[in-house]
């Protein structure tokens, strides 16, 4: 039998082939379908950006025309998962409500009709429409309203914030807002996406598939930590307290959340534009103090683990970019889950092309040969 080395976490070892996105951690250089992720920031759309990682190539004026109008028709929900969220408890984490909410699409659209392409553009639209309407919903909800029907004279990332906000929001915000989806909506071989390539090299629906991506998605070690980011810039309260806190998370050994990476051993190049993007927001309708301390922290942590690769990655800015949008902190990852779904999907397209099922093998370190005891001898 051959004997494989384990690595924890599977560090270094391929789970796939994919042409859908590369990272140089080295040169902090991301591209997607080789187009670099600062050229599709200045010049793209979170939607077109979601096609060309899907279809794999920029779309034709038409095909995008074609594309944005189907999502458009697709943004409102049935009204028995809006009524099923209604029963979703308050104090539930939206998170916790879109994986539930992303599951019971199944139940609608199942079919399971893997190899036929309409079937495969048809979840697509669905998935990447419904996400937001969905997000949005359980927001108002929460706080005891009815959610907000999309508008159709908005485009995708305008109307997200108008069902979120209830009024339709400011320019420079709602573009800001649809660059951030584009940063966030791919990243090679993460845990949520090998866990939405596992779950589809099964054959099971797409609804399933992103659930539980979702899922997978949610922890502070992934996209949870944009949220733990705020909660710790809160914590630490002024600039003064930036260099003993990281003394003591060092001395505890404990993780500074928003800093180190897997791949990247440079600044994530995510972190520079969303940090370029928080400087717009602020000079446009004012300061966020938590800024001073956030640039303090990336100096000591440079000084400190900078000779480890310990950089800020993508989750350290990308909260005080939605603050200043007026977007509650437990949502951070959720808009993560709407601009990664893309991802997902492109993932989920990919491995059905190629499918072998996951079954990977592991150590076994425990016992062999050992007889039952019976229970009143225990
Ligand atoms: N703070 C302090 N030390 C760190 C940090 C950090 N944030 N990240 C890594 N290190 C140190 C770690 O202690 C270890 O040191 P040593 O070799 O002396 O034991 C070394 O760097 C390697 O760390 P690791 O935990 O083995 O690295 P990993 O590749 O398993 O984990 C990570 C990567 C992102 C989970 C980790 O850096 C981390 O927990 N960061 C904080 C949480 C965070 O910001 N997560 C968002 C990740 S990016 C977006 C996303 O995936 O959603």
């Amino acid at each position: 039998m051959m004997v494989c080395e384990f690595k924890p976490g599977l560090d270094g070892i391929p789970a796939a082939q994919s042409s859908i996105s590369s990272v140089d951690g080295h040169l902090g250089i991301l591209e997607y379908r080789g187009i670099r992720i600062e050229e599709l920031a200045e010049k793209s759309t979170f939607l077109e950006t979601a096609y060309l990682l899907i279809w794999g190539e920029l779309p034709t004026s038409e095909e995008l025309a074609a594309f944005e109008s189907e999502v458009r028709n697709h943004r409102r929900i049935k009204y028995r998962i809006s009524d099923m969220m209604k029963c979703f408890p308050e104090s539930g984490h939206p998170m916790d409500a879109l994986q539930a909410s992303a599951a019971a699409l199944g139940l609608f659209y199942s079919r399971r009709d893997l190899n036929n392409p309409i079937y495969i553009r048809d979840a697509v639209v669905r998935l990447i429409a419904k996400i937001p309407t969905m997000v949005a919903a359980f927001q108002l909800m929460r706080n005891g309203n009815d959610a907000v029907r999309p508008r159709d004279d908005l485009d995708y990332s305008a109307n997200f914030l108008y069902m979120l906000n209830e009024q339709a929001p400011d320019a420079l915000a709602a573009r800001i807002f649809d660059i951030c989806l584009i940063l966030h909506a791919e990243h090679t071989m993460n845990a949520s996406t090998f866990s939405a390539r596992v779950t589809a090299s099964t054959l099971t629906d797409p609804y399933a598939v992103v659930a539980s991506a979702v899922g997978t998605l949610g922890g502070p070690l992934h996209g949870g930590a944009n949220e733990e980011v705020i909660q710790m810039l809160e914590a630490i309260g002024t600039v003064e307290n930036v260099r003993p806190f990281i003394e003591d998370c060092l001395e505890r050994k404990a993780k500074i959340m928003g800093f180190g990476h897997r791949v990247y051993k440079v600044k994530d190049p995510r972190a520079t534009i969303l940090q370029n993007m928080a400087e717009q927001l602020f000079d446009k309708f004012g300061p966020d103090k938590y800024y001073d301390i956030a640039q303090e922290m990336e100096r000591v942590v440079e000084e400190k683990l900078g000779h480890k690769g310990i950089y800020p990655n993508v989750d350290f800015y990308s909260g005080l970019v939605y603050r200043k949008l007026g977007i509650p902190t437990d949502l951070f990852t959720p808009i993560f889950a709407i601009a990664r779904v893309a991802g997902w999907l492109a993932h989920w397209k990919e491995q059905l092309e190629e499918n072998r099922i996951y079954r990977p093998t592991q150590v076994y370190n425990g016992k062999h040969s050992i007889s039952y005891t019976p229970i009143e001898k225990r």
